[in-house]
């Protein structure tokens, strides 16, 4: 059985990308704030296993605890292969820094940078036993480097994520991590981004199910352990 820890997966690139892995011997790790009912039922109609967990990455001391019961759902005996895809983040602040209300850079630094480490710390911890293939695929994106106002949170988090899988990539050689910006994609996110960039409005959107395609392409087919790079 392969395993998948998807985080995000109630609406957008996430849930596109759990529609994608709804296959025979596979074994689906959902984690959002919303539950989304329809990939459970979808999931039930195919009779693939999918466990929901509902709960709020902004809750990173809690993240340690969510690993161990998500660790519990596995029959360790069949694990073929497991992975975490760390896709779940906010763009909120969107705002210049001046304004911005200093409960939402700390929530937004615990869901975009802290939560995918500490998710990737429980993983190797909890997996270490298991001789098996293991990876994680963090989800980045193009505006870690390519900097414009009123994202400062954004590049930065996503700039800290690149940073953290490059390095976690120089020490760890029995799990494998990757990166991987998507283009723009039409989803709540990128909506919610351009609400000040009128140029945005002009840029052509992926549709999620096309993000979802590339981003397990690179999973699966062309992984490069400790890199990031550019999904389309
Ligand atoms: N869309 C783009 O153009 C684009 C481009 C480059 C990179 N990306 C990256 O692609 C990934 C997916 O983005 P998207 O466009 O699909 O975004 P989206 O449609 O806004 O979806 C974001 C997902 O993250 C979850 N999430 C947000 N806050 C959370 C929290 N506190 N706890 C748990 N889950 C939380 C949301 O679920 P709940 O609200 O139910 O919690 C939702 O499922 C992100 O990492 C984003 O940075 C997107």
């Amino acid at each position: 059985m392969k395993y998948f820890i998807i985080t995000g997966s109630s609406r957008g690139i996430g849930e596109a990308i759990v529609q994608k892995l709804l296959k025979p011997n596979h074994h689906l790790i959902c984690i959002s704030r919303r539950t989304n009912s329809e990939l459970i039922a979808l999931a039930n109609s195919r009779n693939i296993p999918l466990n929901y967990f509902e709960f709020d990455l902004n809750n990173v001391h809690k993240i340690e605890e969510l690993m161990e019961k998500i660790m519990q759902t596995m029959d360790e005996a069949s694990v073929e292969s497991i992975y975490l895809i760390n896709n779940a983040a906010v763009v909120k602040p969107v705002e210049l820094l001046d304004l911005s209300d200093a409960d939402d850079i700390i929530q937004h630094m615990n869901i975009n940078l802290i939560a995918p480490m500490i998710l990737s710390s429980s993983f190797i911890k909890n997996t270490r036993h298991l001789e098996v293939d293991k990876r994680i695929l963090n989800i980045s994106s193009g505006l870690s480097f390519n900097l414009k106002a009123m994202l400062s949170c954004y590049s930065t988090s996503k700039a800290g994520l690149e940073t953290f899988t490059k390095a976690v990539g120089v020490e760890q050689n029995n799990v494998k991590i990757m990166g991987v910006r998507p283009g723009a994609v039409d989803t709540q996110m990128y909506e919610d981004s351009i609400s000040t960039d009128e140029q945005a409005y002009k840029v052509k959107l992926a549709k999620p199910s096309y993000a979802a395609d590339r981003i397990l392409s690179f999973l699966f087919d062309r992984f490069e352990h400790g890199k990031v790079v550019k999904g389309w």
